[in-house]
């Protein structure tokens, strides 16, 4: 259990964020979590403490000095995430949605930390406990990563008073961004950074041109072009809903600055919230440096307020995943139908039939053909192989396998170089050596089978007694029979190299090197069944008319009773 999911499982109990901090112990990336007493102030230059309501989760970037950021590398970065998100009528919390294989949120704090801030500050109210569970897990990406627990006071400038209460005094620039803005790149909020730096800005504000500003906040901007206020829709004058250039709420604020203004502000408004937007003003009365940076790239500004938006959004990205990938050397026959995650990895000559879905961790090699209708997680596919219309998750597919069609490749399988897992076969911690062959409707669970080796159609390998699980070790070279039963057992059933089994068998005990084992019954033909018991049926006439043709061209012909024909003139067994 990680040290993340400890905490949970404290907080999950906790009605209220109480106070850790981050000791130098910092076992895989996390922050070892300490109770902590409130009330102190934070001071970097001793052991940090923080006050109630912050919780670190990774430590800050341990090397550095505090407080001495460059133009581009901001002091903190604020992501807030206190919002209920009720237009998306779920029980999940917005931020916690996912797109292209990651949560908004996980989207949100990742473009920001590439910015490598000093500080990353997640600020959180509603369903405190899942989104900071969801932040734990993903702590280890991220360093200095801390939570700030909003207060019930409203609103976007209270939050980012929050997240700032969350870190010791700073100097620099504070960026604040929001965690169900998914589409935010780093290469932007560098672009807010460096314009914020060369200009001497006080505040830089990313605002963007729509054609349709309904319900954003409006840029006013003066006769020579100077921002001086934003104004929330709910509070705008018709000429002000005029504007169609909007505020995306994304800043950089000199910290002083922001610090200073957030202390004055008030809920006198329409909604009776402390708007984060109203500091641009307060700054501007003060004589500070205000002004914007209009992105062209308006998808990167939106962000998610319902189900509708979510695929919206998911869909663009996912657009520009593919076309990415594209430019990097990938076929992608049907960008319309197919979906990668951002997380995925892909090389160069890789082909991307209709309806292909690529999630997590998923790498696929170069010559590989995936599709068409297969959806792969953490799958790695190796060079040159292929898969039709299958399905797999936690798996290897080495180097020229083939897969497919309808084939199900559950976790631990691994399928080695050259080797087949064919129509209709379920597959399950199999390792299935170079160049072995599953070709048809089986399944294979709890196997190791060895080199150039072929199972059969419709053989399984019975892994399962109702209790208990049990393995199967096939050797190299063996041929297991069509309709073989393998039944695992501990220690496991072995088939030796070289081995066969016969097709029907149920095998239960090791079958040695080179031995063939048959474990089915000997036929039996029951001569003149059909004749007396289905008389005038279609068999029986069907029969009828084989035999007197037979009897036509060889008088004597007949049939043993194990189906053979018998020679001319051997009477047989009867
Ligand atoms: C078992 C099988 C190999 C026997 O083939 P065959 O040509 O009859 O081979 P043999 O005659 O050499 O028989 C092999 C041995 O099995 C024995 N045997 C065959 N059928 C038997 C039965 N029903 N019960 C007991 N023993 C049997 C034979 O007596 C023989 O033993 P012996 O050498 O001591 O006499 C064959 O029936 C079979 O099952 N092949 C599997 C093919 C298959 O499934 N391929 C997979 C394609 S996807």
């Amino acid at each position: 259990m990680s040290r993340g999911r400890l905490l949970m499982g404290h907080w999950a109990s906790s009605p209220r964020l109480v106070c850790w901090q981050g000791p130098p112990d910092f076992e895989s990336g996390l922050a070892t979590l300490v109770r902590f007493q409130p009330g102190e102030r934070p001071d970097r230059a001793v052991t940090p403490t923080w006050p109630e309501g912050i919780l670190a989760l990774s430590p800050a970037n341990a090397d550095e000095e505090p407080t001495v950021v460059s133009q581009t590398r901001p002091a903190a970065v604020i992501v807030l995430a206190a919002g209920e998100g009720t237009r998306m009528k779920s029980a999940t919390p917005k931020v916690l949605h996912r797109m292209c294989g990651r949560s908004l949120l996980e989207h949100a704090v990742l473009a920001a930390a590439d910015l490598e801030p000093e500080h990353l500050v997640v600020v959180v109210r509603h369903a405190r406990d899942q989104v900071t569970a969801h932040l734990a897990e993903i702590a280890e990406q991220v360093a200095g990563l801390v939570v700030a627990d909003q207060d019930e006071v409203s609103g976007t400038g209270r939050a980012v008073q929050c997240g700032l209460r969350a870190l010791p005094p700073l100097s620099g620039t504070v960026v604040v961004t929001y965690g169900d803005v998914p589409l935010l790149s780093t290469a932007t909020l560098r672009g807010l950074l460096e314009e914020h730096g060369e200009r001497g800005n006080a505040v830089t504000v990313l605002t963007a041109e729509v054609a349709d500003p309904t319900g954003y906040g409006r840029v006013r901007r003066d006769d020579s072009g100077t921002v001086v206020a934003i104004v929330e829709h709910k509070d705008a004058s018709d000429l002000e809903r005029a504007i169609t250039e909007i505020n995306s709420g994304i800043y950089a604020f000199d910290a002083t600055v922001l610090d200073t203004a957030l202390g004055k502000l008030d809920g006198n408004n329409a909604a009776g919230e402390r708007y984060l937007t109203d500091v641009l003003a307060l700054a501007r009365a003060e004589g500070h440096r205000v002004a914007a940076v209009v992105t062209e790239d308006v998808w990167e500004t939106e962000g998610v307020n319902d189900r509708v938006q979510l695929a919206r959004l998911g869909a663009e990205l996912n657009r520009r995943v593919l076309q990415r990938w594209m430019l990097e050397g990938v076929t992608v026959v049907d960008p319309a139908t197919t979906w990668v995650d951002v997380t995925v990895r892909l090389e160069p000559d890789v082909t991307l039939l209709p309806g292909v879905q690529l999630h997590g961790g998923t790498r696929v090699a170069a010559h590989a053909v995936i599709g068409p209708d297969s959806t792969l997680t953490d799958v790695t596919v190796g060079c040159g192989a292929s898969v039709v219309r299958s399905h797999g998750s936690d798996a290897v597919i080495e180097a020229d396998a083939k897969v497919g069609p309808f084939s199900y490749l559950r976790p631990g399988t691994r399928l080695g170089a050259g080797g087949k897992i064919g129509a209709f076969v379920e597959t399950k911690n199999a390792d299935i050596g170079a160049g072995s062959k599953v070709p048809h409707l089986s399944y294979v669970g709890d196997a190791e089978i060895g080199e150039g080796s072929n199972i059969g159609a419709a053989t399984v390998f019975v892994n399962y007694d109702g209790a208990a699980k049990h393995r199967t070790i096939v050797g190299d070279h063996v041929r297991i029979g069509s309709d073989t039963m393998l039944v695992g057992k501990t220690p496991p059933l072995v088939v030796g190299d070289g081995a066969y089994t016969a097709a029907g068998s149920v095998i239960t005990g090791d079958v040695p090197p080179g031995a063939i084992a048959v474990a089915r019954g000997q036929q039996r033909n029951v001569e003149g069944w059909v004749a007396r018991r289905r008389a005038g049926s279609a068999s029986a006439q069907a029969a009828a008319a084989a035999q007197a043709r037979e009897a036509a061209a060889d008088p004597r012909t007949a049939y043993d009773v194990h189906g053979d024909r018998r020679p001319a003139g051997d009477p047989g067994q009867e």
